[in-house]
């Protein structure tokens, strides 16, 4: 057993949206759990697509060009130039192959004017989303948590934790003492694809692979413990230990949990498995994130994750959180609360419409959730792959890519490369976009692994591009969604905001990205800095789980449901 601090935990098994198999009966749902086949980006099986009107910059501009014929489009000078992967060798593309590719991508070029305008729809939403007049018609759910500070550090106990809904889902132990970094052990487990579906299946299965830690780490059983569960899901938030579940995201199931107090239904689990455990805490993985943050920089005020999914929170004043409506369950002193965003949501109502583009609708319309996480869909880890193999599908049609793999088959379709390219993930993004020279060798291991092992140098330079289109076109938006919570934070002049996920910790330039677009986003007089707070979330819940408790105890005013015994 390993005892470790905040910055890293023990994994007995690891699992994660770069590296999970699928066990899905046929080839096709190996490859793409949460799709189905690819199918409607083409009009035309056989010939070349017909790219439709709406395939245009969204920002009515586009970046450098090679000569002259290929007019109009503007350079904006705080782009990466990216195009210069397509020129490390001379004449490395045809003219007409590259005129035909910038058109294809040109819909994922976005300006800092696209930006402020995402900007701009976002501070509406969050506005509509907290008055409770607006609230129905606001993308932003802007849920109160009824977390009201961070921690004290005066804390003391031993806490269990459970963080489910991420890439993996985690059991810890976190020890508290006061003015000390949490001393953590924790475990991570793959849950199985068929316990998605079904909540009461779901909460057996993580009370079971809880007892069994509980025991592997030999605490007593006859002892009361206390457990802060991270749910990553919507829940609309009644109190710390009430919290509704509002729609699954990121392929899950769980249809039958919607509405239904998810404390109460693990509880029960719990109780069912006779572990001495009782849940005083629910909270998002956002929030724990910003906890565990908190714990080492006072100053953290925002919590985001960029993994599998995409949400943020930050602290509101609850002056301007109109949509609470029992304040008896706030501590006397509170005078601000975590609001968790649910920013994947935004655009669910088209007023994103100027972003997404057909790549985008289609991975939409092919995903267990169409017209919903919209914003989440432009981002995160869980659509990337999906959206870089869409364009890469639409430029091998086109002759642009793969030619040799393609051979002469009249219908490509038939013909594996073109589905290979679908089991492209967002992992592989990463790894392509580590390439820095001219040989390409991170981008040939990834076609190597995906069965495409003469990819030309010209294929590598391109599919690098476009890997890098897409992963930058999401963090801009990241950017642009993370300076209008800092706009929010009025009042103060230092703040972190804690960042955890997959995506963010294993991508190789989404940091960088963000930071850049910031400089020009970010209120001019705020001081910021971004922290990465790894596998925080969990810790944070057992964070606010001890302080729910204490308060509990010491406020007897408190409103708390009473629990289930246990
Ligand atoms: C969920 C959020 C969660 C995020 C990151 C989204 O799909 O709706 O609640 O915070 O993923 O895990």
């Amino acid at each position: 057993m390993s005892h470790t601090n905040l910055s890293s935990t023990k994994s007995n098994q690891s699992c994660d949206i770069y590296s999970e198999k699928c066990k899905a009966p046929n080839w096709l749902q190996t490859c793409f759990p949460c799709f189905g086949p690819p199918l409607s980006l083409f009009s035309n099986v056989n010939g070349k697509l017909n790219i439709s009107p709406q395939f245009k910059s969204q920002a009515g501009k586009e970046i450098v060009h090679r000569n002259d014929t290929f007019g109009g489009l503007l350079h904006d000078p705080l782009e990466e130039d990216i195009t210069s992967i397509l020129h490390t060798k001379i004449d490395l593309i045809p003219d007409d192959e590259y005129k035909e590719l910038m058109n294809i991508t040109s819909p994922f070029h976005i300006n800092v004017e696209t930006l402020i305008h995402v900007m701009q729809v976002m501070e509406n939403s969050i506005k509509m989303g907290l008055d409770p007049t607006t609230q129905h018609k606001s993308d932003l759910k802007m849920i109160p948590t009824y977390v009201t500070t961070i921690a004290t550090k005066r804390e003391e106990g031993d806490i269990l934790a459970l963080d489910l809904g991420g890439t993996n889902f985690r059991t810890l132990l976190v020890k508290i003492r006061p003015q000390h970094d949490p001393v953590v052990i924790s475990e991570a487990h793959i849950v199985p694809d068929s316990k998605k579906q079904n909540s009461q299946e779901l909460f057996r299965f993580i009370s079971d692979v809880l007892k069994l830690f509980m025991i592997r780490n030999k605490l007593d059983l006859n002892k009361k413990f206390i457990l802060g569960f991270t749910f990553s899901f919507p829940c609309q938030q009644l109190a710390l230990n009430r919290a509704n579940f509002l729609y699954p995201t990121k392929g899950w199931g769980l249809q039958d949990l919607i509405d239904h107090d998810v404390v109460e239904k693990l509880q029960e689990c719990l109780n069912e498995k006779q572990l001495n455990v009782r849940v005083t805490a629910l909270i998002n993985d956002t929030v724990g994130t910003l906890i565990a943050c908190g714990y080492k920089v006072p100053s953290c005020k925002v919590g985001i994750i960029l993994g599998t999914g995409t949400n943020a929170c930050y602290f509101e004043d609850i002056s301007k959180i109109q949509t609470i409506t029992d304040t008896t369950v706030l501590p006397l002193e509170a005078t601000q609360m975590i609001i968790n965003t649910e920013w994947g949501a935004l655009g669910d109502s088209g007023c994103l419409d100027f972003v997404v583009n057909e790549f985008d609708r289609e991975v939409d319309k092919v995903s267990n959730n169409p017209g919903k996480q919209i914003f989440e869909k432009l981002i995160a880890g869980m659509y990337m792959g999906r959206l870089a193999a869409e364009v890469l599908a639409v430029l091998m049609n086109h002759g642009i890519i793969l030619k040799a793999q393609r051979g002469h088959q009249e219908s490509y379709r038939q013909y594996s490369p073109f589905w290979v390219l679908y089991n492209l993930q967002t992992s592989h993004i990463s790894e392509i976009e580590l390439d820095t020279g001219k040989t390409f060798a991170n981008t040939r291991t990834v076609m190597n692994k995906l069965g495409l092992p003469q990819a030309s140098d010209a294929d590598c330079a391109i599919i690098s591009y476009t890997c890098r289109l897409i992963s930058r076109r999401a963090a801009m938006l990241t950017a642009a969604a993370i300076a209008v919570l800092m706009k929010r934070l009025r009042g103060s002049n230092k703040v972190c905001i804690g960042i955890d996920g997959s995506l963010y910790r294993y991508h190789p330039r989404f940091n960088m990205i963000i930071q850049r677009h910031l400089k020009t986003l970010a209120p001019v007089l705020l001081d910021y800095e971004l922290h990465i707070s790894s596998d925080g979330s969990g810790i944070g819940a057992a964070i606010v789980a001890i302080t729910a408790d204490q308060e509990r105890q010491k406020l007897k005013k408190i409103a708390l449901k009473p629990t289930v015994a246990c």
